[in-house]
């Protein structure tokens, strides 16, 4: 069940591209597009484009781009149906109830208790700490040097020594046993009944991307064991899917992503102004957790606690962080355990210099390997050598095999020459290869070679969007059909419809794509631009598009066409001929651009 084509248009079309996103970025006007500093990807001057004529984005440096629903589900992590609805409440427009099923709607509806559960106690905590009897727990904080900046911005709270307050404040709100159970707040045995899970605690709501509260550690104030408590999974509580205070480093507008141990060193680290750190909750960091990270930056720098688990929840992460796509650099805080005690001993200069000299991961991960062979003993020596060769071979990329080479050598004082030797050994032998990590990121995968044909389909595709006054002109020789790309193939009987309806309208053709990676990648070619200025330069280029179109959809059809099919052979044969007179420059295009 979804919404109708046209409600959603109607609600895209109520909401001004340029009203919305400024509520998010500071735009400037130079000419007819608007400016500011991209939001997606950190840089100094701006790149970052909103066309009011098109009702798009698009960023010249990391190429985001798309239309007033797409910017939603990018900047605040939404859905579509969480996007449509924000904006339909923006402009006034009421939503029809889709109709669910019965299931989908009982899990909806228990979300939705269940997070406002969370809210409630979040509050109950927030003012308890906040009241006499939550001396000791501001006693707490204070000790630990938190400001009340930092106290209220994380929402910190206290949980006191009654184990049964938060449950009957909840009752008296009215929630029902069964759900109050299912909150993950409450621990349930025969003969107390139900009860408070925390008491005599501080409080750390976890938020998700969205401010929304799904669970709580609770710290004891003192050495008493467990030192934690945190919430069991729920229905709105999936562990591996979230991080600590990514709500907040996701708009840190920094370089790259902290990922640390704690709830304390999270809330120091922002603290002390580096508010782009987060917190894997207690438990080591998951392949959904690195994709999550990975959609806000391209770096992650580990400061793991500096003991045996840490340097082994490092070597865990690596290889996780790499196949998302990212990459890693390790910090080491030695002699100090974690960012928390660095920070309070060292200060913030300090610690950003350990930020700035974190080290690359594969030297991080020799590092640990090192440690694994006797490297006083020539066998010792040769042996990590030959493993260090086997992993060189996962750098496809020469050059970047090469440098690292270079370091190797440097640091553990061989000849470089013998090293490469080695690896080309290896190489030839076709060893370690079956490891290599290709990062699947749709980024990556967007600069991938595209084929000839696909670039010249691309680029038709901008020159109709950026000059409708060709595009009669155009169809003549060129249909949908000979669009080969599914995706292209898909976008252009889209706009060749909207041409025949009387109007190309590029924002709402977006609608149609509701996979994100497909949206920016059709975004990307309606704000592409055709760097010429002549027009006599233009008609060339046209025709060379056209041309090299048509011959790669002759090849294609050729290479498809059943023998039996007449008409099919003959449309073949006619564009043969179109396409030699084209050529030889007995068809003219006859195209004024405006
Ligand atoms: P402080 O000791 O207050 O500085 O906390 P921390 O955040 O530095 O904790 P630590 O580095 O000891 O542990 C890292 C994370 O592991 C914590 O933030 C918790 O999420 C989790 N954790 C630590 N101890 C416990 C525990 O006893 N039980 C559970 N369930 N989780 C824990
Ligand atoms: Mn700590």
């Amino acid at each position: 069940m979804r919404y109708s084509d046209d409600l959603i248009e109607e609600i895209r079309m109520k909401n001004d591209i340029v009203d919305v996103i400024s509520g998010y970025v500071k735009l400037q006007r130079k000419g007819s597009s608007y400016f500011g500093l991209c939001p997606f990807h950190n840089e100094k001057s701006p790149s970052f484009s909103v066309s009011p004529g098109k009702q798009m984005y698009y960023c010249f440096g990391c190429g985001a781009g798309g239309n007033v629903f797409t910017f939603l589900m990018e900047y605040e992590n939404f859905t579509f149906p969480e996007a449509l609805e924000m904006l339909a409440d923006r402009a006034g427009v009421e939503l029809p109830k889709l109709e669910y099923s019965k299931e989908a709607k009982e899990q909806a509806d228990l979300k939705s208790a269940l997070l406002q559960i969370n809210k409630e106690a979040a509050k109950f905590y927030y003012y308890q700490l906040r009241q006499k009897v939550g001396e000791q727990g501001m006693a707490y904080l204070k000790g630990r040097e938190l400001s009340d900046e930092t106290i209220n911005k994380f929402g910190l709270g206290y949980s006191d020594k009654f184990s049964n307050n938060l449950y009957r404040y909840l009752k008296g709100k009215g929630y029902s046993d069964d759900l109050l159970r299912q909150s993950g707040l409450f621990n349930v045995d025969e003969k107390r009944g139900m009860y408070d899970k925390f008491w005599n605690r501080v409080i750390y709501p976890i938020m998700d991307v969205n401010n929304r509260v799904i669970g709580f550690g609770g710290r004891v104030m003192g050495d008493a064991k467990p030192k934690y408590l945190n919430s069991p999974e729920t229905k709105i509580f999936d562990k591996s899917r979230n991080l600590y205070g990514l709500n907040m480093a996701r708009s840190s507008r920094k370089k790259n992503l902290i990922i640390c141990e704690g709830y304390m060193d999270v809330i120091s680290m922002h603290q002390a102004g580096f508010n782009n750190a987060v917190a894997s909750l207690g438990t080591a960091l998951t392949s959904q957790q690195a994709s999550l990270l990975k959609r806000y930056t391209d770096e992650v720098l580990i400061i793991y606690d500096s003991d045996e688990a840490g340097v082994k929840a490092a070597l865990r992460a690596i290889p996780m962080l790499k196949t998302a796509g990212l990459s890693t650099k390790v910090i080491n805080l030695r002699p100090y355990k974690d960012p928390d005690e660095f920070i309070k001993n060292m200060g913030k200069e300090a610690f950003q210099e350990r930020l700035d000299h974190g080290m690359n991961s594969f030297m991080y991960e020799l590092k640990a390997l090192e440690g694994q062979y006797d490297m006083e003993d020539p066998q010792g020596r040769t042996d990590f050598f030959k493993e260090t060769a086997k992993r060189l071979l996962r750098f496809e990329d020469e050059l970047e095999r090469s440098s690292y080479i270079k370091t190797i050598a440097r640091t553990y004082q061989v000849e470089p020459e013998e090293l490469r030797k080695m690896v080309n050994r290896l190489a030839m032998k076709g060893a370690g290869m079956t490891e290599t990590v290709k990062p699947k990121s749709g980024q990556n995968r967007n600069k991938e070679k595209q084929n000839g044909y696909e670039v010249s389909q691309k680029l038709m595709l901008t020159w109709l969007t950026s000059y409708p006054e060709i595009f009669g002109e155009v169809s003549r020789y060129i249909g949908p059909d000979d669009f080969t790309r599914p995706l292209y193939h898909q976008v252009a009987e889209l706009l060749y419809e909207q041409y025949r309806q009387g109007e190309p309208n590029p924002a709402r053709l977006l609608n149609q794509f509701t996979d994100s990676e497909e949206q920016t990648e059709v975004a990307a070619v309606f704000n592409a631009t055709i760097p010429l200025d002549s027009e006599q330069e233009r008609e060339q280029a046209l025709l060379d598009v056209i041309c090299r179109m048509k011959e790669d959809s002759i090849a294609h059809r050729t290479e498809h066409l059943v023998p039996t099919d007449m008409q099919g052979l003959m449309q073949l044969m006619q564009a043969k001929k179109e396409l030699e007179e084209l050529k030889a420059g007995k068809l003219h295009l006859h195209i004024s651009f405006r």
